[in-house]
């Protein structure tokens, strides 16, 4: 190895990493910095990367091209893990592989590395990511070999080198930011019967401190939110102010007990208050725009991009072929959904789209009912068929007719199968 591109937070791991990949492989260690938002940026990096020695540091705004082309592909796709979990974490891996490997190429580099620990999600997701797009490239993760040390010790080796310290002070969590949702883990929260304390929250009020319910609009084009209240907004723009106001109203925590692509069940606090918002809101429109049958396709490739997404499958041809599709699905999804945030909660209050398939005329119970009261029977005597042969030839439910043979039906034990008069 002789050169080696590394994923650089800023934090004091990544910063002892440099210094540990230099001296263990005798190897060029160039840093780059990737801002995803949400504060994943963090003061004087390029300063502590120089003073850890790398040779260059690196950092790029991949705001724009995160929420272009991952946030919105999952919105687009109701892409929530085990239903609970909005993949901001996730979806970051994928755009960070990628640009580590485009930096490895232009350097000439031989080899990327991250700070990710052998236990987590993450560092499959860099290897896997890495290797689609490169296979040519080594992967690096010093946590996983031999670099394994405390906060003190981490400490002791900095000063030792003169690398500049980050000034926070020591998080009791794990924690993981970007602009689409903060993950928070470990300390106390590895006990699943604890409530998250205060502290495990950054960025939204607890619900009972959330100020009168207030209701937005958001705009879609296409399935992308593109307005707020009439406001035309770019995609990072949109998701700072949703954020923003989501937080100010307690909107966006998510406790969750997550099953790991490793086997292990772990304990996660989120806060996505944006996520939160705009999925609910993309839902409702589909739901005025969207066939049943589509509607009911959607949440199997829902689930199934969710899965890809989270086990760091981005770059696999079946995500590919997913995301093609969801493209596809989302050519009528455009309209306004107001949303309520309301302590703690944003409900869909109400919907509406030029393209929309709901028909006033046929749905209304009042004046001016254009549906075909008199065509059901017909409707009805065509859809129950197959149920009433089945019911002549295999016995009306309950009873036997004629049957060589007795069963009772363990549904209904106990339930009276006639009405004595
Ligand atoms: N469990 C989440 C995931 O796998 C969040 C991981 C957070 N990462 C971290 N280093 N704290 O996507």
């Amino acid at each position: 190895m002789n050169k080696v591109v590394l994923a650089y937070s800023g934090g004091l791991d990544t910063s002892v990493a440099v210094a540990w990949l230099k001296e263990q492989y005798k190897a060029e260690v160039v840093t780059l910095t990737v801002d995803l938002g949400g504060g994943s940026l963090r003061e004087g990096v390029e300063r502590r990367a120089l003073s850890a020695g790398a040779a260059k540091a690196y950092v790029v705004d991949a705001r724009e091209t995160f929420v272009s082309k991952y946030v919105w592909r999952a919105l687009q796709a109701n892409a929530m893990y085990q239903g609970a979990y909005p993949l901001a974490t996730a979806l970051a891996r994928p755009l960070l592989a990628q640009l580590l490997v485009e930096l490895a190429q232009k350097e000439g580099a031989d080899a990327v590395a991250h700070g990710c620990t052998g236990k987590g999600n993450d560092q499959v997701r860099f290897d896997v990511a890495v290797h689609a797009l490169d296979p040519g490239l080594k992967v690096v993760a010093p946590m996983r070999v031999g670099m394994g040390l405390t906060r003190e010790q981490s400490i002791d080796y900095a000063t030792a080198r003169g690398i500049e310290i980050p000034v926070t002070k020591a998080s009791p969590y794990s924690i993981d930011v970007n602009l689409w949702g903060r993950s928070c883990e470990t300390g106390v929260l590895e006990d699943p019967w604890v409530t998250p304390p205060d502290d495990a929250y950054a960025w939204t009020v607890s619900a009972a401190d959330a100020p009168d319910a207030q209701d937005i609009v958001i705009g879609f084009e296409g399935g992308i939110p593109v307005s707020l209240d009439g406001e035309m907004l770019s995609g990072v723009a949109l998701v700072e102010r949703l954020h923003d106001l989501g937080a100010q109203h307690g909107v966006g925590r998510v406790d969750h007990i997550e099953d790991r692509l490793v086997g292990i069940k772990s304990r996660e606090i989120y806060e996505a208050p944006a996520a939160t918002i705009l999925h609910a809101a993309h839902r409702a429109l589909e739901g005025l725009v969207l066939s049943k049958e589509q509607l009911r396709f959607n949440r199997m490739v829902a689930d199934e991009l969710a899965q890809i997404i989270y086990d760091g499958l981005w770059f696999s041809a079946l995500s590919r072929d997913l995301r093609t599709y969801t493209l596809s699905s989302q050519r009528v999804v455009s309209g306004e959904v107001r949303m309520r945030l309301d302590h703690g909660r944003a409900s869909v209050v109400g919907r509406r789209s030029p393209l929309s398939l709901y028909d006033k005329s046929l749905a209304t119970y009042d004046e001016g009912d254009a549906f075909d009261h008199a065509a059901a029977v017909g409707f009805i005597e065509i859809f129950g068929l197959p149920l009433r042969v089945e019911a002549a030839r295999h016995g009306a439910v309950g009873k036997h007719h004629g049957a060589a043979w007795t069963w009772t039906d363990p549904l209904l034990d106990g339930l009276p199968t006639t009405i004595s008069s």
